[in-house]
């Protein structure tokens, strides 16, 4: 059975001032029996490891060389560097906002490997995928495409996000979501597959419900401490 996580992607959002929202989530699951993740933007990362408790700390991306002349962009070594332990990789905004490509975010994986941080590497259709009838093959496509071939339940988890319900308010039905997951778990029996897309406390039971459904990777709703405890309380009963 692969291990469970609640993981919050907090995007371009926060300074230190919200760093108390992690500290607050570290008491209420201090005695948590799953995997708790946070990845707040870079310039939060040292000072979000620091805090004590149970909470693990990731980066939001990481380039795929080790160093170099790369402005702006930050190594995963540096990541695991400053306390992160693991790095989200191929999200739908790093792939639309940046052009990244399967290729690249495959990369990104086995660079975050080599630095010893577990990747979690986001694949998901579009609105016009989906409504053309071409899901399965473009979650096989990113598959193949995005995942290294030196990934295993130790060191890679899969975040299966469509991209038209992130952030919109808009929810796969849990068929939806089961079909995708199953045909995930079906190439990678012993990976966690997290589901993301407009997860809150109200649906989050319904889809840790859901065959193959091992956590979630929330956005909007993991940047206050009262809105994502409900979602790690959901996946902790699940
Ligand atoms: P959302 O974002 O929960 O705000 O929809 C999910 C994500 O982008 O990981």
């Amino acid at each position: 059975m692969p291990r469970k996580i609640a993981a919050g992607n907090w995007k371009m959002n926060a300074t230190a001032s919200d760093l108390d929202q992690i500290s607050a989530l570290a008491v209420t699951h201090a005695n948590t029996t799953i995997d708790i993740l946070i990845c707040p933007p870079a310039t939060l990362i040292a000072q979000a490891a620091a805090l004590n408790g149970p909470i693990r700390i990731g980066g939001q991306d990481c380039h795929s060389a080790t160093s170099g002349a790369h402005t702006g962009d930050i190594a995963a070594p540096m990541l695991a560097a400053c306390g992160a332990s693991a790095v989200i990789v191929g999200h739908s905004e790093r792939r639309s906002d940046h052009g990244e490509t399967d290729a690249m975010v495959q990369a990104k994986a086995m660079a975050a490997h080599a630095a010893g941080l577990t990747a979690i590497i986001c694949i998901g259709e579009t609105l016009a995928e989906r409504e053309a009838g071409t899901t399965l093959q473009i979650i096989d496509r990113q598959l193949a495409g995005s995942i290294p071939g030196g990934a295993s339940e130790a060191n890679t988890v899969i975040a299966y996000e469509p991209v038209w319900a992130i952030g919109t308010g808009r929810v796969p039905t849990l068929d939806q979501i089961g079909e995708v997951h199953a045909h995930i778990r079906a190439q990678y029996p012993t990976l966690a597959i997290l589901y993301g897309g407009s997860v809150k406390g109200s649906n989050a039971a319904d889809i840790f419900a859901v065959p193959h459904v091992n956590g979630a990777l929330v956005g909007g709703a993991s940047l206050r401490a009262a809105d994502f405890s409900p979602i790690i309380a959901a996946l902790e009963s699940a």
